[in-house]
């Protein structure tokens, strides 16, 4: 099992070590732009090795893309992170360019590879990924509701009172902080609905927490979050790597489902060997279709943006 992880900065380099700790890949590929900046941070990571106890590989590359010839798995995270204030839409100038490029050099040295999309905004760098390379839609995975979910389960857990590992939940839709649907109705402890525990004001609180996760972290950290991003990517990662059929929320080019077509956006799937294995449709209630909807009108407007 050979992972590349383009982008060698805080999201690729965190990524890189999770999946490292895991131990079920045998290498780790990272790649970036800047000169012995991967070299550097492959060799650090490589010296946690016999103190955390993994045997994965892990080399560092500059823009040497021969090197990650024949990567079952590439995880873009290349491209420039916001800054307090700023919204995920608002890198797409930038970042397009990048991905672009990255993801036709990843895909002309690994042609049966699947890529998973981290950079943002991460529903339409999926989007632009489709229409750049030559790989079916079930090979193209963005990262961005694995993670939303995760902070949307430390909130519930937070108001709940509760250890996380009793709580349940997903977010769906577009990864941002206006257009994720965190799905409270769905949301368990236990299996019991989380509203036999929290009444509507708080529930909605919760809701808001989650959505300004990223933004809240990015305020305090002055720039983007890292280690929940890193460990969001190494679940998907693993996932397909040891073929588990986890369902996890990705975003994902859709056509006909959800009444949709022509776009990415977050929606549960279930993830193995080959990618996407399926698209899992949730039975919505008229509220969180119309969430949906209006989400998937907020993707739209930052795809026009592209220069397809
Ligand atoms: N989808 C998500 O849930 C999620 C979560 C966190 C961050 N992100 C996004 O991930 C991206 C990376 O964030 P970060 O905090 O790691 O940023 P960072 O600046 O720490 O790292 C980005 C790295 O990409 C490299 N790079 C730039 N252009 C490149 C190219 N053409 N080829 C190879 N490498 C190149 C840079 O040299 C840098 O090392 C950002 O766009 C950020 O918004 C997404």
């Amino acid at each position: 099992m050979k992972i590349t992880v383009v982008g060698a900065g805080a999201v690729g380099a965190s990524c890189a070590e999770y999946i490292a700790l895991k131990n079920f890949a045998s290498e780790v590929v990272l790649l970036d732009i800047k000169e012995g900046f991967a070299e550097g941070k492959a060799m650090d990571l490589m010296q946690t090795a016999s103190l955390n106890g993994f045997d994965t590989r892990i080399t560092g590359v500059t823009n040497d893309y021969s090197k990650t010839a024949g990567s079952d798995i590439c995880v873009i995270t290349s491209g420039i992170p916001r800054k307090p204030g700023m919204t995920r839409e608002e890198l797409i100038d930038i970042n397009a360019k990048i991905v672009k490029e990255v993801s036709s050099r990843l895909v002309e040295s690994s042609p049966e590879t699947i890529l998973i999309v981290v950079s943002n905004p991460m529903d339409t760098m999926v989007y632009l990924v489709h229409k750049t390379v030559n790989l079916p839609k079930t090979k193209i995975i963005g990262m961005g509701g694995a993670l939303d979910s995760a902070r949307f389960k430390y909130r519930l857990a937070e108001a709940l009172e509760a250890p996380i590992s009793d709580v349940d939940g997903m977010v769906i839709g577009q990864h941002s902080d206006t257009g994720m649907i965190p799905l409270t109705r769905m949301a368990t402890r236990n299996g019991m609905p989380v509203s036999d525990f929290l009444d509507e004001e708080r529930l909605l609180q919760v809701k808001e927490d989650t959505k300004v996760g990223g933004a809240t972290l990015t305020r305090l950290l002055g720039t983007s979050a890292w280690y929940a991003p890193g460990a969001a990517v190494s679940v998907l990662v693993q996932a397909i790597a040891c073929d588990q059929r986890k369902l996890i929320p990705c975003s994902v080019f859709l056509e006909g489902e959800y009444g949709m077509n022509d776009i990415a956006i977050g929606v549960p799937v279930i993830l193995g060997r080959n990618g996407i294995e399926e698209i899992v449709e949730i039975e919505l209630n008229e509220a969180e279709k119309e969430m949906m909807k209006q989400s998937a009108e907020a993707v739209r407007k930052v795809n026009q943006l592209l220069k397809l």
